[in-house]
């Protein structure tokens, strides 16, 4: 290949990890070891160039997986079933790891789990893990989480001491979009089990897809600032307090001042009897 080529590809491919495209995929399922033991040439097979060039029919059934992955209600029914067993923030860390049943997995680095203090009062639930989550494993690292730690800084807390950091789902989703519905219900369970296994006094909901993953409600411009109630699959209820995401407010820093009112109303309740 000239370099010419080489180069114009590897463009190609840079531009794709951007756009989210992270993985090779077919229209269909795909067996692995089906598609090699077809694929790998056969002894008597004619490999001349001339028979290589010839056009192959389609053989879709080769690539047919052999198992097909669960279906969207299977994979909650299973979180379910794997969250309700935990009976400790240890032990659900190891369970979400091990979890198969969410589709983002496939595409990620990383399990992100959570961050900070198990036993903190204060737990922060925030969207998905980005680029920078699923290269080092850990939730709120990059330029939105460092605006977090600094945001949890002006009330005196921090993840080393007194809080605690998670997202709606553990794994990035391609191209940094929005997790979707059936992602959030997938991973549900586990979040609302570690709510109950670490018990917190507060809740802070950062940005729309926790409020809408945890409340069923849209629009954090009208949402924030509002305490409100969740209720987890077990039966506990907490307060929630829904916040602009620090990436918003890297966007548009102008609304700090409304964060700052916010954090204010957050750290009143966490510090009242
Ligand atoms: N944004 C989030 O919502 N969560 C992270 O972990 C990082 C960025």
């Amino acid at each position: 290949m000239e370099l010419a080529d080489t180069q114009a590809v590897e463009a190609l491919l840079r531009w794709y990890a951007e756009m989210g495209v992270e993985e090779a995929v077919t229209s269909e399922p795909m067996g692995l070891y089906a598609w090699k033991s077809t694929a790998e040439p056969q002894a008597n097979a004619d490999t001349s160039p001339r028979a290589r060039a010839k056009p192959t029919p389609a053989k879709t059934q080769i690539f047919r997986s052999e198992s097909t992955p669960p279906s969207a209600d299977e994979a909650i029914a299973s979180a379910t079933k794997i969250a309700a067993a935990c009976t400790s923030f240890e032990e659900l860390r190891a369970a979400v790891h091990t979890f198969e049943g969410c589709p983002l997995k496939a595409g990620a680095r990383n399990t992100v789990f959570a961050d900070g203090v198990a036993s903190a009062k204060l737990l922060v639930i925030g969207e998905a893990p980005g680029r920078d989550e699923d290269q080092i494993g850990k939730p709120f690292v990059g330029r939105a989480g460092q605006l977090l730690d600094r945001m949890l800084a002006a009330i005196d807390r921090s993840r080393d001491q007194d809080t605690l950091i998670t997202n709606v789902v553990y794994w990035r989703p391609p191209g940094n979009r929005t997790p979707t519905q059936i992602e959030t219900a997938i991973c549900q369970p586990f979040v609302d089990r570690l709510i109950e296994l670490t018990d917190p006094k507060v809740i802070m909901l950062a940005g729309g897809a926790p409020l809408n993953a945890l409340l069923g409600i849209s629009g954090i411009m009208r949402a924030r600032g509002i305490w409100r109630e969740i209720e987890t699959q077990g039966g506990k209820r907490y307060p929630v307090l829904p916040m602009f995401h620090p990436a918003f407010l890297l966007r548009q820093p102008t609304n700090k001042r409304l964060a700052w009112n916010d954090l204010l109303t957050l750290n009143a309740r966490l510090t009242e009897d």
